[in-house]
């Protein structure tokens, strides 16, 4: 293990059932465990919502249920997001978890798994980088984006083109890196404000 590692929150933001969120997230965040330099923590929201907000429309009980979660995003040096793509942008329960929260987002690297139809939860992903903008985190360039997953990931869950698919995670990781060591170091210059 690397002398302090740089820690990555990984949070799996659909919560519906039957989702296939949770085989996305499983093979990336193996990739993510063999990336050198990292210390992985996971945040899926299905398991950090009481089970009676699970698919319905958010209320208090839902952003109390996110304090549970606030620690690991104030730990964190970076973020992955793995996002669905629901009617053309992201699942409300995300943006209710974002919307919690504000200054463990700031001043920091947030990078992007998506998966959905054709578009490969692009325009997710798009929205996404309007959301943490103004919240004063850095979204990464490159994204992991999966077309219609469903019809190559294996029952092992892994993508039938691995060694492309873990290329493009590395090179997304590479990049999440670079940002979160250059900010981190930046963080302990001097306090970012603005
Ligand atoms: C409510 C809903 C809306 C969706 N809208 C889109 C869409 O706009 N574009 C797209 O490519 N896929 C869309 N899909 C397909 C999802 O991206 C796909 O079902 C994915 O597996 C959803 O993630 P989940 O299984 O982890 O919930 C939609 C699915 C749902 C349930």
């Amino acid at each position: 293990m690397t002398e302090n590692p740089l820690r990555v929150a990984i949070i799996i933001g659909s919560t519906r059932e039957g989702r296939f969120g949770p085989t996305v997230a499983g093979w990336f965040i193996e990739e993510a465990r063999r990336h050198q330099g990292l210390a992985i923590d996971v945040i899926d929201l299905a398991d950090t919502l009481p089970p009676a907000a699970l698919g319905s429309a958010l209320g208090g009980a839902a952003a109390e249920a996110f304090n549970a979660v606030t620690g690991t995003l104030d730990a964190a040096d970076a973020f992955v997001i793995v996002t669905p793509e629901y009617n053309h942008s992201f699942p409300g329960t995300l943006k209710n978890l974002i919307d919690t929260h504000f200054t463990q987002w700031r001043a920091k690297p947030v990078s992007f798994v998506s998966y959905g139809g054709m578009s490969g939860g692009l325009r997710a992903v798009e929205h996404l980088r309007q959301v943490f903008a103004e919240l004063h985190a850095v979204t990464v360039r490159d994204t992991v984006s999966l077309h219609n997953p469903w019809e190559y990931f294996d029952e092992q869950g892994r993508p039938d083109d691995l060694q492309a698919s873990g290329t493009a995670a590395k090179v997304m990781l590479d990049q999440l890196a670079w940002w979160a060591e250059a900010l981190r170091s930046a963080r302990a210059v001097r306090p970012y404000g603005g």
